[in-house]
């Protein structure tokens, strides 16, 4: 398979949330394809215990991995770590704002946990991009931003809005840094957004101890990512073992139908719309 022109042999990798889940298959996918790697991590032991297990699979050894600890909602670290991925390899080729963190929150209550959320899973992108891009832009490599949301910041389900809140912002934040990107003169950057589908990674682990038959694995996430980027695709929109492409291009579409149709507000889960929804999906 043809990659990407970023991800390529003796490129830069920085990855956020890369202690875990798809952050850490990211990881250990990039140095099979001898790439070096910054993984970047909220959790010190955890991040030590995958640095080694990425480390082992590396054929230039730990000097090609740097493991920094941090958390992305804080922009003098985040604008440390470009400082020490570039003393350290001196080009970065792909970022991957990755971090991510799920917590319960009422829509109106929960207000610590909306802060958290909202820093971490949306600040910490925004904190990425800004401490970022404009680096990878003069560097006149080809490189790509890759922010990690969720089809939770697209079709808005009810349950957690500021999780949704988070993700939808990442969504239009990539959006506008694609577009802004793709009419800045000689630049060899690209953005996407990649929206995993459910994936069994450690934030659904926290609550399911054995991997439901519906869940993909992380690696079939970042191998999905791959192929889209090869494409050079901008939403990268991961099925999993329930859902289809087809299924969720349906449900995307019927959920901006609200705002084209003048339907309630998240129509699909509004009880008198319950057999228009059905007779939609079978259509
Ligand atoms: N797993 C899914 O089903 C699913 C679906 C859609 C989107 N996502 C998104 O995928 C991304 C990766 O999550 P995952 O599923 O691999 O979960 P995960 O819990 O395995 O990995 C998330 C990583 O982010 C790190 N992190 C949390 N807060 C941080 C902070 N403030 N600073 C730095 N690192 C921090 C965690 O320590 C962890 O290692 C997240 O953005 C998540 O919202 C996951």
């Amino acid at each position: 398979m043809n990659n990407h022109p970023a991800i390529a042999s003796g490129n830069v990798a920085v990855i956020t949330g890369a202690a875990s889940g798809i952050g850490l298959a990211a990881a250990k996918k990039f140095v099979s394809l001898d790439m070096k790697i910054c993984m970047a991590d909220l959790d010190e032991m955890g991040l030590e215990k995958a640095g080694a297990e990425v480390a082992a699979l590396c054929s230039g050894g730990a000097t090609d991995i740097l493991a920094v600890s941090l958390d992305v909602s804080d922009f003098p670290s985040v604008e440390n770590l470009k400082g020490k991925v570039m003393q350290t390899f001196g080009q970065v080729n792909v970022l991957m704002n990755n971090a991510g963190t799920s917590l319960r929150a009422g829509t109106w209550s929960d207000f610590q946990h909306w802060q958290t959320m909202l820093n971490v899973n949306l600040w910490g992108a925004i904190n990425g991009v800004q401490a970022f891009t404009a680096d990878m832009i003069a560097q006149g490599l080809p490189a790509c931003i890759i922010n990690t949301g969720s089809k939770q910041g697209i079709t808005c389900p009810p349950g957690n809005t500021a999780y949704n809140i988070s993700k939808a912002g990442i969504k239009a934040l990539t959006e506008g840094l694609q577009h802004d990107l793709r009419n800045t003169e000689d630049c060899q950057v690209s953005a996407h957004l990649l929206v995993p589908g459910f994936t069994y990674t450690g934030m659904v682990k926290a609550h399911l101890p054995e991997k439901p038959p519906t869940a993909w694995l992380p690696e079939q996430v970042v191998e999905y990512m791959l192929e889209k980027l090869a494409d050079n695709e901008f939403y990268i929109i991961c099925p999993d073992n329930d859902v289809s492409e087809e299924v969720d291009a349906k449900r995307i579409l019927w959920g901006a139908g609200d705002l084209a149709n003048k339907r309630p507000a998240l129509s699909r889960w509004h009880p008198d719309y319950q057999q228009a929804f059905a007779d939609f999906m079978e259509e």
